[in-house]
């Protein structure tokens, strides 16, 4: 009592807790003694021969002997015994708290990655075959309906194709351009009507993605593509690198040049390129560039008024080395001869790339100009002809040198690359350059060192 008016009043009430269970165990440590001495001295051995004092002395002194070692056995027994609980509890209590580390940890390091909603929009008129092909591979390789929803916009009014969408039930989402009125054409361009047509529908259609349903950016495809097994996977990964540059307005999916003898079909799947042409076919856009550019949407040949240097503002598009979709549409209003030519022949993609866990950053201007120009600049300067022979070593890159229009048109059209300018931007072009895979190696169609930037009278 004493010590609890000198110590702190617990750990004295402890202490005399403790003094206590000393002691109980103290006495049951008597009380067994005393009977473990009883059974001794009461016990009688029936060995026979025994009989002798000194006989009997001996045999208890054996007896107690045995006892005494039987009674360590046990006791170690017992100490071993606690040793293990002890040890398990001890597991125990590190493994819950390890596990609610992780529980904080997992919230407070890792925070759920943002899932970009990025909706697809199908462009759609009248083609039912189309618009059926078209959504069964969209659908095949989507890997989640919320993430990606798909937004059929048919315009024409034709019955049999919006059947065939809404046979998809709610797979897709339908919705309808609701202006079946004719269009004003000029007299001169009435060939070129679908071309209004078109405009007017995008218009519409962009619309209802951005200010209706307000998502933050859209994909776009119309009713005459394939898309490649990884579509949805590049661009969720190529999503952050156009919101996160400025210098790009768009991510395409289509390599104009993406023949399967110009591009690096075994080992290329992963390389993508900036591009200052505007490819179309298979894009992507957001809500922001959309604000800038719906309010003066043209009323035809939309695809060309981007590409035009008011709309562009010098700004680029990422596109892939190995297309990522392709076109079957032959009835649509480009020209067939065109088709048949080049896009028929673009090769699609076959290969899942996990672009999402690939590090995109080199895409960005500070980073890929530099690199990009350097590249260029220090590859060695070839002829066509040599281009073409086949002697040339292979895992070197190459340059063909371009001063006018007119080099430029000789060599890609030897080699089936595609010679056409809008804008002065030939297709695929980058800083004037124009990267293609030829024969095993890479191959860079640049302009002299002395470029000016693009000629917009070149066509
Ligand atoms: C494949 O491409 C990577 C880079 O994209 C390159 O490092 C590697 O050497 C290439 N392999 C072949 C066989 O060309
Ligand atoms: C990604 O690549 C860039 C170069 O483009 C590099 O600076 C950066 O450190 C890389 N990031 C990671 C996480 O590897």
């Amino acid at each position: 009592m004493i010590c609890c008016e000198m110590l702190n009043r617990k750990k004295c009430y402890e202490f005399l807790n403790m003094r206590k269970k000393q002691l109980l165990l103290l006495k049951l440590g008597i009380v067994a003694w005393l009977l473990v001495v009883y059974v001794l001295f009461t016990y009688q051995p029936s060995t026979p021969h025994l009989t002798q004092d000194g006989d009997k002395a001996q045999s208890l002194t054996h007896q107690v002997d045995k006892l005494e070692s039987e009674l360590r056995k046990q006791s170690d027994f017992y100490n071993s015994l606690v040793e293990r609980l002890r040890s398990l509890q001890k597991q125990q209590e590190e493994q819950k708290s390890r596990e609610e580390a992780e529980d904080l940890g997992l919230q407070d390091l890792i925070p759920e990655p943002p899932i970009q909603v990025l909706p697809v929009l199908l462009i759609a008129c009248n083609r039912e075959s189309a618009v059926r092909r078209s959504l069964d591979l969209l659908l095949k390789y989507r890997p989640n309906q919320e993430q990606f929803p798909i937004i059929v916009s048919q315009d024409c009014g034709h019955k049999p194709t919006r059947d065939a969408i809404m046979s998809y039930g709610d797979k897709v989402q339908l919705i309808q351009q609701p202006d079946l009125s004719d269009i004003d054409v000029p007299v001169k361009e009435k060939k070129f009507k679908g071309y209004f047509l078109i405009a007017r529908h995008y218009r519409w259609a962009l619309n209802q993605i951005f200010q209706k349903f307000s998502y933050e950016a859209v994909i776009i495809v119309e009713d005459d593509l394939d898309v490649a097994p990884d579509f949805y996977e590049y661009f969720s990964a190529t999503y952050q690198i156009l919101r996160a540059d400025p210098t790009l307005w768009c991510v395409s999916a289509w390599n104009d040049n993406g023949k399967p003898n110009l591009v690096d079909i075994k080992n290329g799947s992963s390389i993508l390129y900036r591009t200052d042409f505007f490819p179309g076919l298979g894009w992507m856009m957001t809500k922001e560039l959309w604000d800038e550019l719906g309010p003066k949407w043209p009323r035809s040949y939309w695809d060309d008024w981007v590409r035009a240097p008011e709309q562009r503002n010098n700004r680029a598009c990422i596109r892939p080395e190995v297309s990522r979709t392709r076109t079957f549409g032959k009835k649509g209003v480009s020209n067939g001869l065109f088709y048949e030519k080049y896009l028929k022949q673009i090769h699609l993609n076959e290969v899942f790339v996990p672009f999402t866990k690939l590090n995109l950053t080199y895409l960005i201007k500070d980073h890929y100009d530099p690199v990009f120009d350097r590249e260029v600049q220090n590859s060695q300067v070839v002829s066509l002809s040599e281009v073409k022979s086949d002697r040339l070593s292979q895992g070197n890159s190459y340059k063909i040198v371009y001063h006018t229009k007119d080099i430029f048109k000789r060599t890609t059209k030897a080699l089936g690359l595609m010679d056409d300018f809008k804008a002065g931007v030939p297709r695929t072009g980058y800083h004037g350059v124009v990267s293609f895979f030829y024969g095993g190696r890479r191959i860079y169609l640049a302009p002299s060192n002395n470029w000016q930037g693009y000629n917009p009278s070149w066509s």
